[in-house]
């Protein structure tokens, strides 16, 4: 039987920084920007992961951990298999959410939008810089596909390399990008006594954005 994990003694207070209206723009990204930059500046472990948010057709949320590698054009970009699990998800709900978390900086932000593939040509831009060893991995692993074994998947990864050695790796049609066009954008910044600051923008219908302060 499983032992009972008792955490309530783990408890950290959040001091460090705050968050004011008078620091926030009328829209959101540049302050996205802002804090992504901070971030990195601040040399945070992993400073562009984020969580992404899909559902199943049927309702079913699930998230998993991506690097963001571009805010282009008010659009949250990454990469992965279109075929995974999030894929697939994609393919049939194209909400989603994401969310960064730098527990350094005690901030995070939500993201709620919609997203849509990259074009091919810019997947192909992208795939071209990665290091040869990743593109060989996203060439032959079915992401999110059940494998017999380590072995497998590391003998499929032995046989392609040696294919390409030399040679142009071809982006796989079952990979490349992803755009996150937002809707919502929450910033929350830790504070005392778990009086955290947290602002909302959402997207009018004339394309403005609203900011409104929310309770912690
Ligand atoms: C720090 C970190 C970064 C990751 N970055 C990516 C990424 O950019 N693209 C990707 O496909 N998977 C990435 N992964 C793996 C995903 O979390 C996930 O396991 C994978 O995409 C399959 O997800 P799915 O089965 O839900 O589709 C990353 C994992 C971690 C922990």
């Amino acid at each position: 039987m499983n032992e009972d994990l008792h955490l309530e003694h783990i408890r950290r207070e959040y001091s460090s920084r705050s968050l004011s209206r008078s620091e926030l723009p009328a829209e959101p990204l540049p302050m996205v920007e802002r804090w992504l930059r901070e971030a990195i500046e601040s040399r945070v472990y992993e400073p562009t992961a984020m969580l992404v948010g899909t559902a199943s057709p049927e309702g079913q949320p699930s998230i998993r951990t991506v690097l963001l590698k571009e805010v282009l054009g008010g659009r949250f970009v990454f990469y992965t298999g279109y075929e995974s699990r999030k894929g697939r998800q994609i393919a049939a709900n194209p909400r989603v959410a994401l969310t960064f978390l730098w527990h350094e900086l005690e901030r995070q932000i939500h993201v709620e939008g919609t997203i849509e593939r990259l074009p091919a040509a810019e997947s192909d831009a992208y795939f071209a810089m990665r290091p040869y060893k990743s593109r060989i991995g996203a060439r032959i692993s079915p992401q999110s596909q059940p494998i017999p074994s380590r072995e497998w998947i590391m003998m499929r990864f032995a046989a392609e390399s040696l294919k390409f050695v030399g040679r142009e790796v071809p982006r796989p049609d079952s990979w490349g990008g992803y755009a996150v066009t937002p809707h919502r954008i929450e910033l929350w910044q830790g504070r005392d006594s778990r009086l955290h600051d947290r602002f909302v923008y959402e997207l009018q219908e004339d394309g403005s954005w609203s900011l409104t302060r929310v309770a912690p």
